[in-house]
């Protein structure tokens, strides 16, 4: 699977939410690098460190994405909320499982993890930019 690259066509017009973006996708792709290439022995560590670090970041991200739709007044804010819940939820489920010793399913969580994201900032995010992007 390949690693995810931020491109303009990603780009939802503000600078502080599409470095949040750019940042998301490296830990991503680090998560990614991880379970290809990581030493078998520290996997199991390394990947749930990961997976918390990224568990905070996608709150911490999301707080700030719903901060800026409601100073812009953004009419679609409570069903992207919705979206941003059920998400932070899903990736808490998988932090949850790894924690209890859940192998997880490496390209399963992985081509979650990536499509959910691209997917989201393409047909989600994007529509809260200033202009069409
Ligand atoms: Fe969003
Ligand atoms: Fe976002």
């Amino acid at each position: 699977m390949a690693r995810i690259e931020w491109t303009e066509e990603l780009s939802v017009g503000v600078p502080e939410l599409d470095a949040q973006h750019q940042r998301w996708i490296n830990m991503i792709n680090e998560l990614h690098d991880t379970l290809l290439h990581g030493d078998a022995d520290d996997l199991v560590e390394i990947t749930g460190r990961m997976l918390r670090n990224m568990a905070e970041y996608v709150d911490e991200h999301f707080q700030a994405e719903e901060a800026y739709m409601e100073r812009v007044g953004f009419v679609g804010l409570e069903e992207h909320r919705r979206i941003h819940q059920r998400f932070s939820e899903r990736v808490r489920r998988y932090l949850e499982e790894h924690e209890s010793g859940v192998t997880l399913l490496n390209t399963t969580l992985m081509k979650e993890l990536e499509n959910w994201l691209t997917e989201h900032i393409a047909r989600q995010d994007k529509q809260y930019a200033p202009q069409p992007q």
